[in-house]
């Protein structure tokens, strides 16, 4: 995220950064941007994350607009942002959301604009992720909850990201993981422009 803001979006910014993230859950993303003088929007589905994302914000000093709104329509004007972001959220959204959300998001950015995308990548065995919980032992079975994810092959990316977009980088990155169990994950690290 920090690499592509640089490389993509401040490296040709002539004027103010405008930045939406989707997903932004309790926002560490949106610490980040803000410090760097990015007029900074966040959505997410979640309450709480909202709750937490403006109360983190509010404790740290920072400005940044965050709404409680799901994945669908976008309550922005055309044109409104230089860059958007996606970090893991859009992959839960149901297909027809998705599609819906990658039409919001093609119509929000302005033209020539950013978005990275950040997603899990298929091709590999394991089970994802296994998340560390308080108690010490981990839960392996958290993305057994969402066996459809969305975006994860490269012809799911293609097809969603054809007409209207170019993709100037495409980064499948995997990682071995060695704690809790031996693991392999892997990722997708997209970034598309508006043409
Ligand atoms: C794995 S978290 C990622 C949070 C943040 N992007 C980050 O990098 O830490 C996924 C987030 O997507 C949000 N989310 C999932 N489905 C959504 C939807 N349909 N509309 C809006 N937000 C959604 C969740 O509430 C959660 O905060």
């Amino acid at each position: 995220m920090v690499s592509f803001v640089h490389r993509f979006v401040l490296k040709n910014a002539t004027g103010p950064v405008s930045f939406l993230e989707l997903g932004c859950g309790s926002g560490p993303n949106l610490r980040f941007t803000p410090r760097i003088s990015l007029d900074c929007t966040g959505i997410d589905a979640s309450e709480v994350a909202v709750e937490v994302c403006n109360a983190r914000l509010e404790r740290d000093g920072l400005r940044a607009d965050v709404l409680h709104c799901p994945f669908g329509r976008l309550p922005f004007p055309d044109q409104s942002f230089n860059c958007v972001v996606d970090r893991a959220s859009l992959m839960f959204a149901d297909p027809a959301t998705l599609d819906e959300t990658v039409a919001e998001v093609h119509r929000v950015l302005k033209p020539g604009g950013h978005f990275f995308l950040n997603t899990i990548a298929d091709g590999v065995a394991a089970t994802l992720v296994a998340t560390d919980t308080d108690d010490g032992s981990s839960d392996t079975d958290l993305y057994a909850k969402y066996p459809d994810f969305c975006l994860t092959s490269a012809s799911a990316l293609a097809t969603r990201f054809g007409a209207g977009w170019v993709s100037p980088e495409v980064k499948r990155v995997e990682r071995t993981v060695y704690v809790p169990t031996l693991d392999v994950t892997a990722e997708w690290e997209l970034v598309l422009q508006k043409v």
